[in-house]
């Protein structure tokens, strides 16, 4: 682990692989900080709209997409409907920290509604009856389909009850539920109206459910009874009556639970119920009128709020407005997935991230494919289960988390060769680094070497696909995300802020706006400039470590910050230590991040327990799991530490800072590789933690 300036360079498990065919040069564009770009009226030949052929066509199309991002995402926007079309100089923005507020506007002065573009402007185009939600149970014999015309009336029920409880524009609405058909039928029913969601992935805790909708005021609750994942019943609204309650114990009041009955996992008779406050979905919801009219919203008005983890113990709201996220999603769902109407598409990802919300309740259905929501897990019945779905519905497009593949794989190929995969085109991979022999297998055996696979990265702040492949119009290389999409100016920064040209490894940064780029962080403005405008001024900094390889292609060497990547899921690790010291036995948490052969990366905790605890600070494994059941409770369970690692003593320098390298080098059994640790308060404090290692 290399150290550059405060930031740590993360695995460098990407190494180069074979010659791209073709290199390409990315333009530099001027470092003007605050800009108006009016549209161009360049007569452009080519047009995003249509699908790319050809790399030279990406490149034309990139080129303009970085001159003149007005006119060419007002081009690509003039397919959707909008109300009122945006101004001429709709695009403005300031990254530079230093000259005032950092903002972004695209399609100002346009006003328009992503639930319209996404389903009622199918129907008015004759494609009603196109299938829009395929639902997969987890048990494989619950299915149910809507198609577009049954999708929109489900969403206008919906979108009329929460205006009958006193939604209006702008108030946010939680949304804690299970990958069932209602998830993005609430997502989009709230776009409607003109509320903001804030889906809270059904994974995560009562405290941090509470803590999400405190934060954001939500006073409306959308949640389920329960769900099945494999051969586990989880009771959603028990964890949600939890919340509702810690947050009346801070003054705050959730006023009104709509409750969908999901009766093979948890029956209503057996789900708590708040006569006043609760609803049941099913007896309340169906009975309201299909038809609900279009809030139409200004291109600025908030769509969405997803909390995400940072490197401070609170999650951050970061917030998504409509038009440039409609655009970008859209954008990207088409070009990267190669996505043509009544294509049956299938996103693996729970809509409680932000895959789940690009790549299946928004991007997809703006592009009227049929949308694949799965309720279940991979391994489950079997670890045919994924291979099965993709036969039964002849999925053209595939898109799943590193993680994911990694574990089937372990399981055998003959899983996969008994299904007919002959449907698959398009294979994509997000969240976390794919390794090498991943790819490989992603490849040739789940795509029987025919199909490309779309490494893309992104993250939760960028709300689409910032670097990655296009299908069939560049090689890949096994591990590279290879190229920056449009619109996309990557830079890569020594510790020092400057721009690093050529083959080169460093911190990634964007080096200007985006149309789906965070607008903010909700209710603090001042830690959306500090956290990703104050590092490097002028520049959002991304909090990866990237190298630049002599193609151009760029791979993502993992989070230079306290962030750790847990099967795809963005973890903090100041989060999980302040759950740890939240046990009455435990004085100080440390925790890191370690390579894991199926997560990624794990979740390594070192506790230093009180005075008078345990033997010479080494306490039991029933203290092991009251401190792992505790994270369980304070965060959920994906962020319960795979390893508790007894710690007398920390390393720590003389100003008392806890050196996180030292403790990396420990956890990953490399202590033999040091470095200098001179520095430290106490020197010893490394062969004790060594000796304590497995205890
Ligand atoms: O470290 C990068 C990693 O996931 C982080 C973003 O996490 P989150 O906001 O939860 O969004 C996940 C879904 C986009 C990034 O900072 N990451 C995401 N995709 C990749 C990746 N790392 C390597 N390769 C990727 N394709």
């Amino acid at each position: 682990m290399q150290t550059v300036g405060r930031m740590k360079f993360g695995r460098g498990q990407c190494k180069a692989g074979q010659k791209a065919t073709r290199s390409i040069h990315i333009p530099r564009v001027s470092s003007t900080r605050i800009v108006k770009i009016a549209s161009a009226a360049t007569a452009v030949q080519v047009t995003a709209r249509e699908q790319i052929k050809s790399f030279e066509q990406y490149k034309e199309l990139y080129e303009w997409s970085i001159r003149d991002p007005a006119g060419f995402w007002a081009d690509f926007a003039s397919q959707f409907h909008w109300e009122k079309k945006w101004a001429e100089d709709h695009f403005d923005y300031n990254f530079d920290v230093r000259k005032g507020p950092v903002f972004v506007n695209f399609f100002k002065g346009g006003v328009t509604n992503i639930c319209y573009n996404a389903l009622d402007r199918h129907v008015a185009e004759g494609h009603g009856a196109t299938p829009c939600l395929l639902f997969e149970g987890n048990d494989p014999d619950r299915q149910k389909a809507l198609t577009y015309a049954e999708t929109l009336e489900e969403v206008c029920k919906l979108a009329n009850w929460l205006k009958a409880k006193g939604v209006k524009k702008g108030d946010t609405v939680a949304i804690y539920m299970p990958m069932i058909l209602e998830l993005p039928i609430a997502m989009l029913a709230c776009a409607r109206i003109g509320a903001v969601h804030s889906v809270v992935f059904g994974g995560f805790s009562a405290d941090s459910l509470a803590g999400r909708m405190e934060d954001a005021k939500s006073r409306v609750l959308l949640t389920c009874s329960g769900v099945m994942r494999a051969t586990k019943s989880i009771k959603l609204k028990s964890i949600a009556d939890k919340a509702v309650s810690l947050c009346a114990e801070q003054g705050f009041n959730v006023d009104t639970v709509l409750v969908y009955e999901n009766d093979n996992a948890i029956a209503a008779a057996d789900t708590p119920f708040t006569p006043g406050r609760d609803h049941w979905w099913q007896s309340e919801v169906a009975s309201m009128p299909s038809t609900c009219p279009v809030e139409w919203v200004d291109s600025e008005h908030p769509l969405f709020l997803l909390y995400t983890s940072g490197s401070t113990g609170k999650p951050k709201g970061v917030l998504h407005t409509t038009g440039g996220y409609m655009i970008y999603s859209a954008a990207t769902s088409k070009h990267v997935f190669g996505l043509q109407r009544g294509d049956v598409y299938w996103c693996t990802a729970d809509c409680g991230w932000i895959t789940g919300h690009s790549y299946l309740a928004y991007g997809p259905m703006l592009n009227g494919v049929t949308n694949i929501v799965f309720e279940g897990v991979p391994t489950h019945p079997t670890p045919a289960r994924c291979w099965e779905v993709v036969e039964k519905y002849k999925v053209k497009q595939f898109y799943t988390a590193p993680t994911a593949l990694r574990s089937l794989m372990r399981s055998g190929d003959e899983w996969v060769k008994a299904c007919d995969r002959s449907s698959l085109k398009v294979l994509g991979s997000v969240g976390e680094p794919i390794n090498p022999e991943a790819w490989r297998w992603y490849h040739e055996v789940v795509g029987d070497s025919r199909c490309p696979i779309m490494d893309t990265w992104w993250q939760t702040e960028t709300g689409g696909h910032m670097i990655t492949p296009l299908p069939g119009l560049w090689q890949e290389k096994p591990g590279s995300a290879t190229l920056p999409f449009f619109g996309v100016v990557p830079a890569v920064l020594d510790e020092k802020g400057n721009e690093l040209e050529g083959e080169a490894e460093g911190v990634l940064a964007l080096k200007q706006p985006w149309p789906s780029t965070l607008r903010t962080v909700y209710n603090d403005h001042k830690r959306y400039e500090e956290n990703y405008f104050g590092p490097f001024p002028g520049y959002y900094f991304s909090g990866d470590g990237c190298r630049r390889d002599a193609d151009g292609y760029y791979w993502i060497t993992g989070r230079v910050d306290d962030v750790i990547n847990v099967s795809g899921h963005r973890i903090g690790t100041a989060e999980v230590e302040s759950a740890l010291v939240a046990h009455p036995s435990c004085a100080e948490a440390a925790v890191v991040g370690y390579d894991h052969p199926i997560k990624g990366q794990g979740i390594y905790a070192y506790v230093t327990l009180m005075e008078g605890v345990g033997h010479d600070g080494v306490g039991d494994d029933a203290l092991k799991k009251q401190l792992v059941a505790g994270v369980r409770e304070t965060i959920g369970a994906f962020a319960a530490p795979d390893v508790i690692h007894w710690a007398p003593g920390l390393p720590k320098t003389r100003s008392g800072k806890i050196m996180r390298r030292v403790l990396r080098k420990i956890a990953s059994k490399e202590e033999e590789q040091l470095g200098d640790i001179s520095t430290l308060a106490d020197p010893s404090v490394v062969a004790s933690l060594v000796n304590l290692r497995g205890k």
